[in-house]
């Protein structure tokens, strides 16, 4: 376990930096393999400090010289860094180092991608640029000067001069390291402009490679409306007199939020209609928002540890959900919250791996940065809201920035800037932060004499480390329905804070039927025993759409699990009920393209396993596929007539509007494809004049074996764009039958365009068969060992990554004995390998715990 990681690092150990940093400056003389790092750095004691020991992390560097107020010293190299006894005052520290680019595989601190230099510091990357305080509570005003013969010399902040190789930089705004940001490239830019709403005027850069420059347009529009959003809705202004994002291929993750130059997975910024899906084109719009959003929630205000990475990421992520509900639909972005929130972070609280949103102890912080964090994160800031209301929330969030702007802030400061704002006590509330798993919340309801009573009652089962858990403050919105489908008490948010409360509905003429965490308002299981009936009516007749789309829900996995665990043929009145919701015309296409999205597989088989069984993917992958095959033969002419009259017409647009049609339409598609074979897709295959009608249609095609001609033409027509291409591997090895799947990850991965070296084709490779339920833990062990092999390929060069991507195998203990035992020796094996990463040994450790 972690705990007994010497390297384990506590939030109960933080003590206050000894020296703090007033100014720094640095000296980058580019080359490939042997870049010289020059820094100044201005010192003076923290008057706070316990002590006076002086440690710089470093590693990776060759020290050519250090100095202490110009004179020559000689510091201690040590594990992680060097010390040296400091004056007990004010003093300025130099040091000249040496690193290698071109050989940073790892793609943490300064690398090199397809020729072009840039940076990845978040969490502890700066350290392996030079020796400095790497630690987010020590901040500080940055000048940059870049040598280079390359065209483009970027840093953070503002460009200060600038003259025959060479630019200098500087960004005013105290700034931990890990917002330090470096680019030089031959690049080209994408501008624009944008007025702040104080009159400010902020020139804006996409930098990408020439051959990108047609794919910046979107990511553009996206930047000025998120600094016109963050200004409407938070009163937040940019600070200045330039933005700058830049594309770069090889990146461990989807982007960073560098003061003032933010640094992007090309994935997460280039779209086209050509290129990107309307999936893609969200994505980016998100993840643009979310990064712009971080200058104040993360940069202004940042965090004083890595343990309050929730802090900012939590909150940016609830900022970014809002804005793309604002954008385009606040019900259909909830309903794919809380799929993710299933998906992902349900599925991690409740294995090895489930930690608190704010973790108490790391190994490795790039380990941390998970679905809990980030999307639990987010809804406890929801949470906090729906408690306070919207003005208690915008009052809590003004105090907050004006209380702590400019300084590195923990989880208690935010808490204590709601409480002040709003006078609520929320110390019962904070155990969300500290305590891990998915509470379960059970529903018992009567009704007697006119009155409606709910009784509540909650649950968390233990998770490593923590056994036992107390009651949290849940959110519990509720509406109650007439049998008749009108609404007699309109949503109320019920407080459950004990282990079991009753909440009682007077005055009503009958029974009434209860609609139950309206909008997700809480990360919970809610274990209620509804009819088939109650659930139909629900879907016909609720009022609130998340809960609406959720009797659906409810529907598809008790038919489901009713067809795997006691071999029940397809749910014919399920069926005919989702008929009848995806036939409403009243309802957003967008809406009714998630109503036909069946749960996951692998949802499914958490749900089993929590009914005591241990699941067998192939025997799900066959129920789910046997359903949407009933669910193509009786819906027929419903989905045919919704594909038809559904499509749009006219030049392609992203907008939320057309994206929701075609989201429609190729939901009937994929259907339609299973039962009437594979000529309606190979049309629109032809046809298709964008990314999503042509992956759609091809996508169609591969899962019923047919569509050899379309991936042919589809790599011919694409092999030059690279993004294009990821979808080509990924989408394969997607649709492959379960016991092909290896095989065809196998196949793939000897392609001659995989280059495995660049996380986004690894992960279209090896995240699709990890994604792939049924092929993956196909009983022959395949997907397992194949896995394996590539991860203790990667793991020497790309730690991060391959870390990230063991997360594969962190269910294993759900399954038969049979399977556990082959996954548990890949597992053992990567464990015992020769130099395994910290990241990897971390994972893997807590994996087998
Ligand atoms: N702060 C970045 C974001 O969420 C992500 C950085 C991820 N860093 C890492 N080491 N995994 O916007
Ligand atoms: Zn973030």
């Amino acid at each position: 376990m972690t705990q007994h990681d010497p390297r384990t690092v506590f939030l109960r150990d933080y003590t206050p930096p000894a020296y703090l940093v007033e100014e720094v400056r640095l000296t980058f003389r580019l080359a490939p393999h042997a870049t010289r790092v020059l820094s100044e750095i201005q010192f003076r004691p923290n008057p706070d400090a316990a002590d006076r020991d002086f440690f710089l992390h470093g590693e990776q560097l060759k020290l050519i010289s250090a100095h202490v107020d110009g004179a020559p010293v000689t510091p201690e190299l040590v594990e992680g860094g060097l010390r040296l006894d400091a004056p007990d005052a004010a003093f300025t520290f130099e040091a000249e180092v040496e690193i290698d680019p071109e050989n940073n595989t790892a793609l943490e601190g300064l690398y090199r991608s397809n020729g072009m230099y840039c940076t990845q510091c978040e969490a502890e990357g700066f350290r392996k640029i030079t020796f400095y305080p790497d630690r987010p509570d020590v901040m500080a005003p940055f000048h940059v000067r870049i040598e280079s013969d390359l065209p483009v010399l970027l840093s953070n902040g503002n460009e200060v001069a600038r003259g025959e190789g060479f630019a200098e930089w500087y960004d005013p705004w105290p700034k931990p390291s890990y917002l330090f940001a470096l680019v030089a490239g031959d690049l080209v830019a994408h501008a624009d402009s944008f007025t702040t709403q104080s009159g400010r005027e902020v020139a804006l850069n996409v930098w990408v490679r020439e051959a990108d420059i047609d794919k910046c347009a979107f990511a553009m529009e996206a930047l000025k409306k998120s600094m016109k959003w963050d200004e409407e809705v938070y009163g937040r202004e940019y600070d200045l007199d330039l933005f700058n994002i830049v594309a770069v291929d090889d990146f461990n993750m989807g982007a960073m939020e560098n003061k003032g130059l933010n640094i992007f997975n090309s994935s997460a910024v280039l779209a086209s209609p050509e290129t990107a899906t309307d999936a893609d084109f969200e994505r980016i719009e998100a993840i643009i928002a979310h990064e712009y959003f971080h200058n104040w929630t993360g940069n202004r205000v940042t965090c004083r540890d890595w343990f309050q990475l929730c802090l900012k990421e939590g909150l940016t992520v609830f900022r970014d959900q809002q804005f793309t509900g604002d954008m385009r639909s606040h019900p259909v972005k909830r309903i794919d919250d809380a799929m993710l929130l299933r998906s992902a972070q349900f599925r991690e609280d409740n294995g090895p791996l489930a930690h608190p949103v704010r973790p108490e102890s790391f190994v490795e912080i790039n380990n941390f940065y998970t679905v809990t964090v980030y999307e639990k994160g987010a809804e406890i800031v929801g949470m906090l809201k729906r408690l306070v209301g919207d003005e208690g929330y915008r009052k809590a969030l003004d105090l907050y920035f004006e209380r702590h702007d400019g300084q590195a802030v923990t989880i208690e400061d935010w808490l204590k800037a709601f409480e002040d704002a709003t006078g609520r006590d929320l110390s019962q509330f904070a155990r969300w932060y500290h305590q891990a798993g998915t509470p379960r919340v059970h529903v018992a309801e009567d009704y007697a004499d006119g009155t409606y009573t709910l009784t509540l009652r909650q649950e968390t089962p233990p998770t490593p480390g923590q056994d036992d858990k107390a009651p949290v403050v849940i959110p519990v919105a509720v509406g109650l329905l007439n049998p008749n489908g009108d609404e007699v008490v309109a949503t109320r948010v019920l407080e459950l804070s004990e282990a079991e409360q009753s909440f009682a509905f007077e005055g009503l003429s009958t029974r009434p039927v209860a609609s139950i965490l309206r909008g997700f308002s809480a990360p919970v299981i809610l274990r209620h025993e509804q009819s088939h009936e109650t659930r139909a009516f629900l879907l016909a007749h609720d009022t609130d759409p998340f809960n609406k789309w959720e009797a659906g829900r409810d529907l598809a996995r008790t038919g489901l699990l009713a067809m795997i665990l006691d071999g029940a043929g397809p749910d014919a009145g399920y069926v005919d009920a989702l008929g009848q919701a995806v036939s409403d015309e009243a309802l957003d296409p967008a809406f009714r393209a998630r109503l036909l999205a069946l749960p996951g597989e692998d949802e499914l088989a958490q749900a089993i396993f929590e009914t005591g069984t241990a699941p067998d993917p192939t025997a799900i992958h066959a129920a789910r596929e046997a359903l949407r095959r009933a669910i193509a033969e009786r819906l027929g002419d419903t989905l045919s007539r919704l594909y038809e009259t559904h499509q749009v017409t006219g030049p392609y647009s992203p907008e939320a509007k057309d994206a929701g049609r075609r989201a429609l339409t190729n939901a009937a598609l994929s259907l339609l494809t299973l039962t009437q074979g594979g000529d309606r897709a190979r049309a629109q295959y032809r046809a298709a004049d964008n990314m999503t009608q042509q992956i759609a249609a091809l996508g169609a095609l591969l899962v019923i074996g047919e569509g050899e001609a379309e991936l042919k033409a589809f790599e011919e027509q694409w092999h030059h764009e690279r993004l294009v291409m990821n979808k080509w591997f990924g989408l394969q090895v997607a649709a492959a039958r379960p016991e092909e799947t290896a095989a065809t990850a196998e196949a793939l991965s000897r392609h001659p365009a995989f280059d495995w070296k660049n996380p986004n084709r690894f992960r279209a490779v090896f995240g699709a068969l990890a994604g792939n339920a049924a092929g993956f833990h196909d009983p022959s062990g395949a997907g397992y060992r194949l896995l394996a092999d590539w991860l203790l390929k990667l793991d020497p060069l790309n730690p991060q990554t391959t870390a990230r991507m063991t997360q594969a195998f962190s269910t294993w203990k759900r399954y038969d004995e049979d399977r556990k035992r082959l996954i548990r020796a890949e597992l053992e094996r990567i464990a015992g390998a020769q130099g395994l990463s910290r990241d990897t040994s971390e994972m893997v450790g807590r994996m087998l715990a």
